[in-house]
């Protein structure tokens, strides 16, 4: 089986062709660089650059791959949840390409996009385990009894994480995205040197906010700005900076991951989204996993942020159970995996007799 994957849910335009075993035969991102003026994704501007560049991205994820799209046996597309109108893009042309080739297409929702990516390279899931997603959208905590069945622990009541890098990074004079800076930046800075507020404390509580240690930032800039300081002076200041921010960061999402593992009695623990390429994480992640007996798994960076090749792994999961989607399928602004889990397994549906009666 050879499954196209199709990702637009924000402002990344990916495709990505993989095979049963969930070999990536091929893997194209292509980035907005729009956005970095404007400080932030603008939905309109994410929108047309999807228009424009997703057909040439996908005829290229098919070239690299050597697959004639004749060959392809199904299409795996983010359906939600994201900007409404990026996804429309990309779901719109997942169907018209199903229909005009004759095979299935099948909507996944961008979080299982993530939770897949932990495991795709090793071609193994462990299950139960425990996935923490943190990327700009969403901070959760989600147990995984077993492939395709999710339970959210608990969530961001704010702000998700990347978004706090990103406005700290703002805040610094970064462009956007700024984590990868940050995450940079920090690593000549000391994580003592300012103490940020570490919000949601508690034993049992896996509700998490960054809207507090953003404003603390905040706060900090405004009482001892940097610009008038002498420019080493002003380097090791925004170092220190982010460095003691991403600690404040690292330590709540590894007490929080840790200790739900602990109480559920969970081994393993995957780190996907976007944030879990941050360096100072993974290393955290790593020594306190090994120090507890538990397998901590993350994606390897280029399959932590945004991507098609994790679209197209939960579309292979989801196309070998028959699980196909209809074509009134819609795009979902915002819908948790749960509930989006409940609402499809009684749409998805068997399409083939569909397509044989609309090809007759
Ligand atoms: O998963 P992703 O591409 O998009 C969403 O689904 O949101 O994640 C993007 C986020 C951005 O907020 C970006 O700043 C953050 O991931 N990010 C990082 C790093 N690389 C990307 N944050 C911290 N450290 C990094 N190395
Ligand atoms: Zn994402």
């Amino acid at each position: 089986m050879l499954v196209l994957g199709i990702e637009s849910s924000c402002d990344d335009t990916c495709a990505a062709v993989l095979d049963k075993e969930n070999h990536i035969l091929s893997q194209v991102t292509q980035n907005q660089l729009i956005h970095s003026q404007f400080g932030g994704v603008v939905p309109e501007l994410a929108s047309r650059c999807h228009l424009q560049t997703l057909l040439p991205v996908i005829d290229e994820a098919l070239n690299q791959a050597h697959v004639d799209k004749k060959d392809l046996q199904g299409i795996a597309v983010t359906s939600g949840p994201g900007l409404l109108g990026a996804v429309l893009v990309g779901l719109s042309i997942a169907k018209g390409m199903a229909y005009i080739l004759r095979i299935p297409f099948v909507g996944i929702h961008h979080l299982e996009g993530h939770i897949f990516s932990a495991f795709l390279e090793e071609n193994i899931f462990f299950s139960p385990h425990l996935c923490l997603v943190v990327s700009g959208g969403h901070t959760q905590l989600i147990l995984v009894p077993q492939k395709g069945s999710y339970q959210i622990l608990g969530t961001t009541l704010d702000d998700a994480a990347g978004e706090a890098f990103d406005k700290v990074a703002k805040m610094l004079g970064f462009g956007y995205p700024g984590g990868k800076e940050i995450d940079q930046q920090a690593k000549k800075g000391n994580p003592l040197a300012y103490h940020f507020p570490r919000a949601c404390p508690g034993k049992e509580n896996y509700q998490f906010s960054f809207s507090g240690l953003k404003t603390a930032v905040l706060t900090q800039l405004k009482k001892n700005p940097i610009n008038n300081l002498a420019d080493s002076e002003r380097k090791q200041k925004i170092a220190d900076l982010c460095a003691s921010f991403q600690a404040a960061v690292v330590e709540v999402l590894i007490n929080k991951t840790i200790s739900a593992a602990n109480q559920w009695k969970l081994q393993s623990i995957t780190v996907v989204g976007g944030v879990a390429a941050n360096t100072a994480l993974r290393a955290a992640f790593e020594k306190k996993c090994s120090e507890q007996n538990m397998r901590v798994f993350f994606p390897k960076p280029s399959l932590c942020t945004d991507n098609a090749a994790m679209i197209a792994a939960a579309g292979i999961f989801r196309l070998a159970q028959q699980e196909n989607s209809p074509y009134n399928l819609n795009a979902f602004a915002n819908l948790s995996l749960a509930d989006w889990n409940r609402k499809n397994k009684s749409s998805r549906i068997n399409l083939n007799p569909i397509l044989n009666n609309l090809h007759e």
